[in-house]
């Protein structure tokens, strides 16, 4: 970071640097162009950057929690290891992205604290039990379905290496959910009992996906500035809409329905309308109170404290390694 922000502001000369910078930044967004690590930016554009970019990794992260639960009793070998390989590709989309988070002066060890203290946020989606299999193939479909309808715009904000890893995250994404999509069509095609497993679970689903896209757009204060500066390229609304209209198809291939009575087509308008969620129960689950909210973090904290020595022996070699460069080669 430039630590012209951090100066007083009395020189004019200095004055005048600043404006001269924010003009460029602000060209560089009007151009759609992107702003590198090196680049001069507002405080409130990194500050905004960090809140989101570290938000989203902690997703990934805890967003393994859910799925990896039905890790040891997956009905077959081949479900195994679809599932283990989907959970897996999330871990990796969590490095991604705090390895982008770290570009704007933070530490993963900071994001991670923060994290574990509850001082940042994660999607709320992950804060519901996953109660049977079905629900493995309805969170990849809807849940991972969602991701992408969030994160496709994403590979062309305005922050460099954010757009760059949601290329990779959001090429995965689509994998997981079609393995999910494949998973349910299989369960339809099986007993009754199967189908009712998907329909409960899809009911279960359906409304906390949609909250996955955020408070409406009138509830949502930050959404101006997000799209001002070309971090954010849609609003939630306008993201949920196509995500509803992507859904309805899907799910009457799939034989489903949604638990919405307002659901239907609106020719005029040509998208669907629906019914909202229950905003309270998001705002009670963002802010700690959802089914599995402390469940997540304790797991996640103890994860984090078993992990301690790994961390402790990969410095002391690095340590060692910087000391004695030779070392190694000398051995062999
Ligand atoms: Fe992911
Ligand atoms: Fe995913």
């Amino acid at each position: 970071m430039s630590t012209s922000t951090r100066e007083p502001r009395t020189d004019p000369d200095e004055h005048d640097r600043e404006a001269a910078l924010e003009a460029d930044f602000e060209a560089v967004i009007a151009r759609h162009e992107r702003i590198e690590p090196r680049d001069w930016m507002p405080e409130g554009y990194r500050r905004t950057l960090v809140r989101q970019i570290a938000q989203h990794a902690h997703s990934e992260i805890i967003g393994m929690q859910p799925e990896g639960n039905w890790l040891t009793r997956a009905p077959s070998l081949r479900r195994k290891a679809v599932l283990l390989a989907k959970v897996q590709d999330e871990a990796g989309h969590g490095l991604y992205l705090y390895s982008a988070c770290e570009t704007l002066g933070v530490s993963r060890a900071e994001l991670t604290d923060m994290l574990i203290e509850g001082r940042q946020k994660y999607s709320s989606i992950f804060n519901y039990p996953t109660l049977s299999y079905a629900d493995v193939g309805t969170i990849g479909w809807l849940v991972d379905g969602a991701a992408i309808c969030n994160q496709v715009p994403l590979c062309r904000t305005s922050y460099g290496p954010y757009g760059r890893a949601m290329i990779r995250v959001c090429k995965e994404e689509s994998f997981h959910q079609r393995q999910g999509y494949e998973l349910l069509m299989t369960m339809m095609a099986g007993t009754d009992e199967q189908r009712a497993m998907v329909q409960e679970s899809v009911d279960r689903f359906w409304w906390p996906a949609l909250m996955m896209f955020g408070p409406p757009d009138d509830a949502s204060p930050n959404t101006a500035r997000s799209l001002a500066w070309g971090i954010k390229r849609n609003t939630n609304d306008e993201l949920r809409q196509k995500f509803v209209d992507m859904s309805v198809p899907q799910a009457e291939r799939l034989g489903v329905t949604f638990p919405d009575p307002q659901l239907r087509w609106n020719e005029e308008r040509g998208a669907h309308d629906f019914g909202q969620p229950d905003w309270d129960e998001l705002t009670r689950v963002i802010s700690g109170d959802g089914p599995c909210n402390a469940e997540r973090i304790a797991h996640r904290r103890r994860a984090h404290e078993d992990g301690a020595w790994v961390r402790e022996a990969a410095s002391a070699y690095a340590a060692r390694q910087q000391e004695h460069p030779h070392d190694q080669k000398e051995q062999h």
